[in-house]
């Protein structure tokens, strides 16, 4: 081969070379995805498979998806941006955009709320799904805007009931119990109202309350029970389903007036289908947490519709005290 053809060789492999490196280029240009024009926070104080926390992960897709890579959030878990009281405070200033938070600690900001958490007010789940997904559960989705909150979406938590230490087969077994409640006046008085002594914790704190002998009980649904392992140092489970407290989606106002009317409505809408998707594995996740429980050999204790009638009229007193001058929407709800 002569020297020219040599040469035409050599320009041509560095041509096919840059050719390749842009190609490859423009291949991984292609690849990456668009900057955001948004990234938010979400909190949330599950752990990172808890129906609720995946929930939130479907909403961020869903949102990131259909705003076209434009809006972004970032859902952390675990109660790793703080307790439910004070990612509400932070939310008030735009400090984190969204949350899923549990009515009670909503409710402490804004009393009004307290209704929808008052003892044995739903028949069933059904129930109380009508009265949320109707016009009563709208109304009070847009209560939040007054505190600096936006209300999006209701989910699932399910039933609460107490678990503790000793057994409690009936109402005069609560006497002189200490009982963890979450950080609510209401919760605090419905178990006073039934003998035991409220004690408010944070519910991260609770497992090592009762290791330390801090409490004999709390009160929560099946998922929570399993999830935090309070299964482990309360081993009676009483199914007395005192209170259905549903959850909360919101997002802070100041991120809210911020945004355009149709990322306003596309949010809407994602947190709308995130909340049926959450119920689905609320459902599922309701049933295998109480195997769960069962299996590590706990005892469920289910009451009599008799004894359930008593836990309820022991607990009534607190309809006077929170739902002063809301006696009509409390009997509506009621009878929904
Ligand atoms: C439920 C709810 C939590 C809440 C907890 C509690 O598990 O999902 O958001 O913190 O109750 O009892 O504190």
């Amino acid at each position: 081969m002569n020297i020219r053809w040599k040469s035409i060789i050599a320009i041509a492999s560095v041509f096919a070379l840059i050719l390749a490196i842009v190609i490859a280029f423009e291949i991984n240009e292609k690849k990456k995805e668009p900057d955001p024009e948004y990234v938010f926070f979400y909190a949330e104080n599950q752990s990172e498979n808890y129906p609720t926390t995946l929930g939130a992960n479907y909403f961020a897709d869903l949102v990131y998806e259909r705003t076209g890579g434009r809006i972004k959030i970032l859902v952390k878990y675990d109660a790793q941006l703080g307790s439910e009281s004070e990612v509400i405070k932070q939310m008030r200033y735009g400090g984190i955009a969204f949350a899923r938070v549990s009515l009670s600690q909503l409710a402490e900001y804004i009393p009004d709320m307290n209704v929808l958490q008052m003892p044995y007010i739903y028949s069933s789940s059904e129930h109380m799904w009508r009265v949320l997904d109707g016009e009563i559960g709208d109304e009070f989705l847009e209560m939040a805007g007054d505190y600096g909150l936006t209300g999006l979406s209701w989910y699932d938590a399910g039933a609460r009931n107490f678990y503790s230490t000793k057994p409690i087969y009936k109402v005069e077994d609560l006497q002189g119990m200490t009982i963890r409640v979450q950080e609510s006046e209401v919760m605090a008085d419905m178990v006073a109202a039934l003998g035991a002594h409220p004690a408010k914790i944070v519910y991260s704190e609770v497992y090592s309350a009762f290791e330390q002998g801090l409490v004999d009980g709390a009160e929560n649904n099946w998922p929570s029970y399993e999830s935090m392992k309070h299964y482990k140092v309360a081993t009676y489970y009483t199914v007395d389903e005192h209170t259905r407290v549903p959850e909360i989606q919101i997002c802070s106002s100041v991120v809210w007036d911020m945004l355009s009317a149709t990322d306003r409505a596309t949010i809407m809408e994602c947190a709308k289908e995130s909340a049926l998707y959450e119920r689905r594995l609320w459902a599922e996740r309701e049933k295998s947490s109480r195997l769960t429980a069962e299996q590590n050999g706990i005892t469920v204790i289910e009451l009599s519709s008799e004894e359930k009638q008593r836990f309820r009229d022991a607990m009534s007193g607190v309809y006077n005290k929170y739902c002063k001058g809301q006696m009509d929407i409390l009997g509506k709800i009621m009878n929904y």
